[in-house]
């Protein structure tokens, strides 16, 4: 049973215990089985008689954190968006380029043209690139098909991704992501487009866990995102929503009446929404990438997180409004713009978005989870997103087998 000792600081990240609370252990070791689950996480003085002789490496005075989760992405897509976002930055609006058939619909397009081939050497790039991030679990969206053959293109290289490893790929289907163009005097054609084949024929094929609705003016009304919603459980898919990103649609109260697993974006969040998520299990994820690209106010975490709601961090890596899959730069944006706290922050990476993904054996580093971890070249949490460092990540491991090593870390 491999053992990885002199650990200056390991998080557990508990899941069901306070946001902050993070199971710090100082001068700890970390060991796991051949299963490669965790069999010990603890300080490095307990470490268990039987593991004394065991092989072991040291971390060298590091921090060792659980593989962190990014529980919002969509991850395939075609073209890119960088015209726009020149004229974004010249005056025109994310909302009213949507209404010219730019925005998401152009993407749409570009998703369309693209071979399934395409979409996979561009997805695998962008997951090596994430496990240099310590990245090991992702969930992937599709959504820019938004017709069967496209929605089951996309989510098939999910599909071949999740066969091949190494990281785990959590599918969604974002059928409602907009009414696609075609369907533009047809909204009706297209929501039943949606119950009669695409819901029915993605569940079929095993190709989604979760199916996605955002609600907002341009896309889906909460009437019309409660009736899919209700046929995608009907075929045994869970909803998960975009909710209160643009303007505020009661989407979080939504959520908690749907039974999403979590409630996404939710920068315009009601306090009624917020009341609404503290009864419930609905995880907050919080896309502070979107948030700065979109130039609007930052979600209330600090009021989510004091009313007891879960808050999950995640990129929403996508060619419009977060052009990024740097899940640290999202950390860190959550922590100077969000007021969350380092640690905090942590627990919305792992244990937290492992939640948001109903995953109940990674995210954390209790004994039986999955030993999926990555090595910090901080000697802190609190150090590690203190500042903005790049490629602070020395090893990524999943089930205990190494998947990623920087050959020389950065200096500070
Ligand atoms: O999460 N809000 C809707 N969907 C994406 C944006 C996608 C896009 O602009 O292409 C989001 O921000
Ligand atoms: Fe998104």
């Amino acid at each position: 049973m491999p053992v990885l000792a002199d650990i200056a600081e390991l998080a557990v990240c508990p899941p069901d215990t306070p946001q902050a609370d993070i199971g710090l252990v100082r001068d700890a070791a970390l060991a796991w089985d051949a299963a490669g689950r965790v069999v010990y996480a603890g300080p490095q003085s307990g470490l268990p008689q039987t593991l004394r002789n065991a092989p072991t490496t040291s971390a060298e005075g590091r921090t060792v954190v659980p593989g962190l989760v990014d529980a919002h992405t969509h991850l395939a897509f075609g073209g890119d968006r960088a015209g726009e976002f020149t004229a974004r930055l010249l005056g025109a609006e994310y909302l009213a380029l949507a209404r010219q058939g730019g925005g998401i619909a152009s993407t749409v397009r570009a998703t369309r043209e693209a071979s399934e081939e395409e979409l996979y050497d561009r997805a695998r790039t962008a997951l090596d690139r994430m496990l240099a991030l310590g990245v090991t679990t992702v969930e992937a969206k599709s959504g820019y098909g938004l017709n069967l053959p496209d929605e089951v293109k996309t989510l098939r290289v999910y599909q071949r991704l999740a066969r091949e490893g190494p990281q785990r790929i959590v599918p969604t289907c974002l059928g409602a992501h907009i009414v696609p163009p075609e369907f533009a005097d047809n909204r009706e054609g297209y929501l039943r487009l949606l119950e009669d084949e695409i819901i029915p024929a993605v569940a079929q094929g095993g190709l989604a866990r979760f199916f996605d609705g955002f609600v907002e003016d341009t896309a889906f009304s909460p009437g019309e995102a409660r009736r899919l919603f209700a046929a995608a459980r009907r075929h045994g898919l869970v909803p998960k929503l975009h909710a209160d990103q643009l303007t505020d649609t009661s989407g979080a109260a939504l959520a908690v009446e749907v039974g999403a697993a979590s409630a996404d974006h939710l920068e315009c969040i009601s306090e009624d929404g917020i009341a609404a998520m503290a009864a419930s299990n609905v995880v907050a994820v919080s896309l502070p990438i979107a948030t700065l690209v979109l130039g609007v106010e930052p979600l209330p975490a600090r009021r989510l997180i004091d009313a007891g709601v879960p808050v999950a961090v995640a990129t929403d890596f996508n060619p419009g409004s977060a052009p990024s899959l740097d899940l640290h730069l999202a950390a860190w944006l959550a922590c100077t713009r969000q007021r969350m706290t380092p640690h905090e922050v942590l627990k919305g990476l792992t244990a937290f978005a492992a939640k948001a993904l109903l995953l109940d054996d990674v995210g954390s580093l209790l004994p039986g989870f999955r030993a999926d971890f990555a090595v910090l070249d901080a000697p802190s949490v609190e150090a590690w997103l203190y500042g903005f460092r790049p490629q602070t990540v020395v090893q990524t491991a999943i089930g205990g087998q190494t998947v990623f090593r920087r050959l020389a870390p950065p200096g500070s």
